[in-house]
């Protein structure tokens, strides 16, 4: 169903095709309704799968796991202490040996380059659950979400608000622009998005009929917006920026009137998660104006969190199913 996208790896949404992307949009929204009947898969009927995480994870670790047991493979979990990756050995040595013993790989960590490393040594399907850079299997359950909600996602207009040069915004721009929406990046100048990736986001759009907006001023980003979108203020690996970023981007916080000038009733609000949306975590009781979504947002009637965090399963899966599976 996902065409043919066996053999490939699946590291940053530019190396796809639209019409890629949808028919693994379809191919998601298949498994997720076999998987709602009770219908168990095969397709990865004794596959071993390399799970390789340099940084934590909930979401992407527990999708790839569970979507292996669940097409019937072996997943297996690699942790920072538990393999020399880059420390004893090079990226490209342990590419090579994994590839020797695995069918397909996972990576999760910081520079983006150690993954396209593993996939060019590896000779089997590698996966990118999170770089520094790009974080493509996010989007994909993003975009089912949306178009779960709205029942199509051409024209459709996405802001996102915040950290606007992190991974999410850099793969928000590349998947909406892809599938035809109205994407604007919505943060202040300090924090836009690299102009070589926006002009690459811009040739796109001239050929989908999508456009993208940068901009610092909250109203005009928002305006019209079908879904409000947001991620922490600072990422992985950015812990010592905390404080930085929290003064930039307060002005940047979803709150219920931010959702209201989108002037749209039906709009959603979005986010990849984990979120600080109250002071119940460790981290936001250190850092009390880190919430970059007010709890009334992030709990209210318009948010699809949740939806969109259990779409990481379904898209998550058909990624291996189209590029590994029978
Ligand atoms: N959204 C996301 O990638 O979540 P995790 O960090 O929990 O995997
Ligand atoms: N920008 C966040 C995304 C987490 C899913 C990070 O990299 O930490």
């Amino acid at each position: 169903m996902a065409g043919n996208l066996r053999g490939r790896h699946f590291l940053k949404l530019l190396d796809f095709s639209p019409s890629e992307i949808r028919n693994l949009l379809s191919l998601s929204a298949a498994l997720k309704a076999n998987k709602r009947a009770g219908v168990r898969g095969r397709a990865l009927e004794g596959k071993s799968i390399a799970l390789i995480f340099e940084k934590p994870s909930t979401r992407t670790r527990c999708a790839f796991t569970v979507a292996c047991v669940d097409e019937g493979a072996h997943p297996e979990y690699l942790g920072k202490g538990d393999i020399q990756l880059g420390k004893k050995e090079t990226v490209a040595d342990t590419a090579r040996v994994l590839g020797r013993m695995f069918d397909g790989i996972q990576f999760r960590g910081f520079a983006h380059q150690t993954v396209e490393t593993l996939a060019a040594h590896a000779g089997v399907p590698v996966w990118n659950g999170l770089t520094d850079t790009w974080h493509p299997t996010q989007i994909l359950a993003d975009l089912l979400t949306v178009s779960e909600e709205f029942g199509r996602l051409d024209g459709l207009a996405l802001a996102y608000v915040g950290d606007g040069r992190n991974n999410m915004a850099n793969s928000l721009m590349v998947g909406c622009a892809k599938l035809g929406m109205d994407v604007r990046i919505v943060a202040p100048g300090a924090l836009h998005p690299d102009p070589g990736l926006v002009k690459t986001v811009e040739g796109i759009c001239a050929e989908t009929g999508g456009s993208v907006t940068v901009t610092a001023d909250v109203a005009r980003g928002v305006a019209g917006a079908h879904a409000v979108y947001t991620d922490v203020w600072a990422s992985m690996g950015e812990e010592a920026k905390i404080a930085e970023r929290v003064a930039l981007l307060r002005p940047y916080k979803v709150t219920p009137e931010m959702m209201e000038a989108t002037g749209r009733r039906e709009a959603i609000f979005l986010h990849c998660l984990p979120a600080f949306h109250s002071l119940e975590t460790e981290v936001a009781r250190q850092f009390p104006d880190i919430c970059e979504v007010s709890d009334e947002v992030f709990e209210g009637p318009r948010s699809r969190v949740f939806d969109e965090a259990e779409n990481r399963l379904h898209t998550i899966k058909a990624v291996m199913v189209a590029t590994l599976g029978r």
